[in-house]
């Protein structure tokens, strides 16, 4: 008996000690929340306010924000920016943050994945072009896997800010200029980089960036001032963020730029009272790098501890490298600046997408090799059918391209042979011996079918025309010239801002002598923005503006030069006629004078307009037909049009649905797209194309509160040069 009694204690002490063993915080089969708060209830401010920051690891290659690897990084810290892609590195440091820290909590690693991780696919504006979300998906979707098996768990990316001035840099790296295409890719790229569940080991969290505004920096320079009143802070610049939260992103990053006297940095109007309390975000802001400490360049803080003090009480959760917050926080509660619930709320952010991204249980990524992880046959297969479909056709005069019966082709440029610059800005873990050069693709597609010859012509800039003379010969001896050019990896991007849309001249020169020999010209350009084209126009037969495809390269391009692949790309932002006319973009707003307000030296209207893109067939659009001509408030209303292949090539078309509303309580744009759909169309097939309009979101507008109304009245929907009227009455 006494034996028994004896083995039952035994048993209940042990499973008493092994419950003590397991504190409920690493017990994974209990709720997240009960997990954070008994995670919170174990941790002093100390070790609270280290897990807002985040330092880097690894050889930082980035120029803009150059630092030294943190040698001896606290086993306590937060998170660190992994620009390593050994996940054995990873490890290394999550062991140290497992078992030396005396919780034992997961660090997040971040890294910048912003177009593909290693398998580099076309800058984000690129993308915009292809019209083609599911597509975008896929690609983030390679991406993260690639960068999860490295060992990253977050990445800093999508970046959705609207931007319609192409001098600045960073246009390259989102979506265009229009609020709703940024919302749907916005959208599109948070569900292929979390999928259904970002605790999978090939997902990773999602980071909204930069919220908000930063794409109305002044005169397209990086880092300044940006004037956004209320209204357009919300009819413009929300919209991508309020959709990216809806789909679920996990992350934010706060922006470099001052709204109107307030830096977003330090803006608690958009970082707590919309983004937390109206929209419900339950994950984490991270400061942009040095985004809090600059607070003291745009003038609202005198030191780092009062930078720390408006940027966490605004909203900022996590502070990257700015060493404000790690020095500062725990003080800032001792002296009751800054409560201990504020903290802790900060702190459960945090926690809360560390336990969602499953670290707790998996901190450490399985050691794999490269070949198992980067450039996957499917991986490719993405990367070149996005590349392809972010080809816009601009010009094709006389249907120069497809090329047909050429048994010569001079290829000529500074961006003929280049596999870098391809790559464009934050390429990640790119490598430019992946991508195929122009050249290359060429070569690929026209082997055994005609001769190539090359030669540069000239560098990117400067005035060496020493070169010409070799382009002219090569080009005199061929069928048709295909002229390479465009900008540099390094001109667009961060901290890339120019003060010109126009290629350097020495560029334009070469293309002026080649035209010049009368033989038709092909114009194959490269970059990180729209450009001034109107001269370059004018010298050429056709013009194919390719971005920064990434490593697919040249093999795209190739296939729509040779008639095997239909261009389907249509611009995500207006080119100018001149970068004088800037800012011009389709949905201004409606303006006094429609017949005056014109420019005196030039027109008014841009080379080519927000969706303009050339295919090898042509498409004949029917009359837009609605469900009804009057309708309710609360009534379903649809638009249908037909789209007949009338030409001699199978392609695919993408319908844009626009609306406009003429007579409102505020100025509306003349303008607005709401939906576009693209479908593939046989030759001399006929498509319906959908639009289920819905009232509120669709026809109504968002007021300087962001509140949402819908007026009586006339509306119009537009597409082409189609429009039809519906009237909605009480
Ligand atoms: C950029 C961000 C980027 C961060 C981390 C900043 O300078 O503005 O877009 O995510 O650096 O590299």
């Amino acid at each position: 008996m006494v034996k028994i009694f004896c083995l039952f204690f035994i048993t209940l002490l042990s499973i008493n000690l092994s419950a003590q063993d397991k504190p409920l915080y690493k017990d994974a089969n209990q709720s997240i929340e009960k997990r954070i708060e008994d995670l919170l209830s174990r941790m002093t401010p100390e070790e609270k306010a280290m897990q807002l920051n985040q330092y880097t690891l690894g050889r930082n290659d980035n120029a803009n924000n150059m630092a030294d690897p943190v040698n001896d990084i606290p086993a306590e810290i937060g998170s660190l920016i992994y620009f390593s892609s050994d996940p054995a590195l990873r490890n290394q440091v999550q062991k140290k943050a497992m078992e030396k820290s005396r919780l034992g909590i997961p660090v997040i690693f971040g890294y910048d994945v912003i177009h593909g991780y290693r398998t580099v696919y076309p800058i984000s504006l690129g993308q915009a072009c292809s019209w083609n979300p599911e597509l975008v998906k896929k690609a983030c979707a390679v991406a993260a896997q690639e960068a999860r098996m490295s060992g990253v768990d977050w990445t800093f990316s999508p970046m959705i800010d609207v931007a319609r001035d192409g001098r600045w840099g960073r246009v390259a790296e989102g979506y265009g200029e229009d609020p709703y295409t940024n919302a749907v890719f916005s959208v599109a790229s948070v569900k292929g980089y979390q999928g259904d569940d970002i605790s999978g080991n090939k997902n990773v969290a999602a980071c909204l960036k930069h919220y908000v505004g930063y794409g109305a920096s002044e005169a397209g320079r990086d880092y300044v001032y940006t004037e956004i009143s209320k209204q357009t802070l919300w009819d413009t610049y929300m919209l991508p963020y309020e959709e990216g939260v809806k789909a679920g992103a996990a992350t934010l990053m706060s922006c470099f730029n001052d709204i109107s006297g307030t830096p977003g940095t330090a803006n608690r109007y958009i970082l707590t009272e919309v983004l937390k309390n109206r929209w419900g975000h339950d994950g984490f802001v991270v400061s942009d790098w040095g985004a809090i400490e600059q607070l003291r360049s745009q003038g609202v803080a005198k030191d780092k501890k009062e930078a720390a003090l408006k940027a966490f009480t605004a909203g900022v959760e996590m502070d990257m490298m700015n060493r404000c917050y790690d020095n500062h926080l725990a003080e800032l509660v001792k002296e009751g600046k800054v409560s201990e619930e504020q903290l802790n709320e900060a702190v459960r952010r945090v926690l809360r997408v560390k336990f969602r991204l499953g670290l707790f249980e998996n901190p450490y990524t399985p050691v794999t090799t490269e070949q198992e992880r980067f450039l996957l046959a499917e991986s490719m297969k993405i990367a070149e059918k996005l590349a392809e479909e972010s080809i816009v056709l601009l010009k094709n005069e006389d249907k120069a391209l497809p090329l047909s019966n050429v048994k010569k082709i001079a290829v000529v440029g500074p961006m003929a042979k280049s596999q870098w610059h391809l790559l464009g800005s934050w390429r990640a873990q790119g490598n430019a011996e992946d991508a195929v050069s122009i050249y290359k693709g060429l070569e690929n597609e026209f082997e055994g079918k005609a001769q190539l010859q090359y030669a540069e012509g000239c560098d990117f800039e400067g005035d060496d025309r020493s070169k010409f003379e070799e382009a002219k010969t090569v080009a005199k001896d061929a069928d048709v010239i295909i002229v390479c050019l465009g900008e540099k990896a390094q001109w667009s991007g961060e901290n890339a801002s120019r003060s010109t849309l126009s290629l350097p001249q020495i560029q334009e020169d070469l293309v002026k002598e080649l035209h010049n020999l009368g033989k038709p010209v092909i114009l194959v350009l490269s970059g990180g923005r729209p450009l001034e084209l109107t001269r370059l126009e004018k010298l050429s037969d056709a013009m194919l503006e390719i971005w920064q495809p990434g490593i697919a390269g040249g093999n795209p391009l190739a296939g729509i030069i040779s008639g095997r692949i239909n261009p389907s790309g249509k611009l995500s932002i207006t080119f100018p006629y001149s970068t004088g006319q800037i800012p011009i973009y389709y949905n201004h707003r409606q303006s006094a004078r429609t017949h005056q307000g014109k420019y005196q030296d030039i027109p008014s209207t841009p080379l080519y307009e927000f969706t303009h893109g050339l295919s090898y067939t042509t498409f004949e659009y029917g009359d837009i037909k609605l469900s009804s001509d009057k309708i309710r408030k609360g009534d379903k209303l649809s638009a249908e049009i037909t789209v007949t292949n009338t030409g001699d090539m199978d392609g695919a078309e993408t319908v844009h649905w626009f609306i406009r509303d003429p007579v409102s309580t505020i100025s509306r744009p003349v303008k607005e797209l709401k939906h576009f759909e693209k479908q593939m169309l046989k030759k001399g097939e006929t498509k319906t194309f959908r639009f289920d309009i819905d009232l509120f979101k669709d026809l109504g507008f968002v007021n300087g509160e962001g509140d949402r109304f819908l007026e009586t009245g006339e509306y119009q929907i537009i597409v082409k040069d189609k429009k039809m009227k519906v009237e909605i009455v009480e």
